[in-house]
């Protein structure tokens, strides 16, 4: 009993840590204010700011021009950027740890314009205060952020929805966010 009961608290703290894990933000919380940066690193703008007034869509990947980023998560935003438009979304915001001349070569690669703004969280500093940063420099050579999506209306955070791998593809992508709307 004792054995297994054991077992049953580790399994459960295992899951708990992985699928359940909160950030730093939830439903309800005021988007942290975060310095990025768009088309140059002169273009400075406060995501807090972009989301005044605003209901906006921020959706955060692991890498530009990375597999599953380029094929899947950003051509998804774009291509459902109208039906986010027509259900009273403002602006769609892709975000990454990237520097950003790479953001802005990777939406004109992608035909981002008047669809997904392009910013880049070079030091990770949102990602940060959101809580998703991860280390993966094994991989990518620097800390960015796990794949996620938010809905935000008027500096509220309305929904955080994080993939519970981190790098997925699942509930971060266009299709389900634009059906819970
Ligand atoms: C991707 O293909 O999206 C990816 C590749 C390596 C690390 C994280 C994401």
């Amino acid at each position: 009993f004792f054995s297994s009961s054991r077992m049953m608290r580790r399994v459960v703290s295992s899951i708990s840590a992985s699928a359940f894990r909160t950030y730093a933000v939830s439903a309800g919380s005021a988007l942290p204010s975060a310095t990025l940066h768009e088309g140059t690193p002169a273009g400075k703008v406060d995501i807090a700011d972009v989301c005044k007034g605003k209901k906006v869509v921020i959706f955060g990947v692991p890498g530009a021009f990375t597999p599953g980023c380029s094929k899947t998560h950003l051509p998804g935003y774009i291509a459902d950027a109208d039906k986010f438009k027509a259900k009273g979304v403002d602006e769609i915001v892709c975000v990454s740890c990237n520097d950003a001349f790479v953001m802005a070569e990777w939406g004109v690669a992608q035909g981002a314009s008047g669809k997904v703004r392009m910013l880049a969280d070079p030091d990770a500093s949102f990602a940060k205060a959101l809580g998703t940063d991860i280390d993966l420099t094994a991989v990518l050579g620097s800390v960015r952020t796990k794949r996620f999506s938010m809905i935000v209306d008027n500096g509220v955070v309305k929904a955080l929805n994080v993939e519970p791998d981190n790098t997925g593809l699942s509930c971060s992508l266009a299709p389900p966010l634009l059906d819970s709307l």
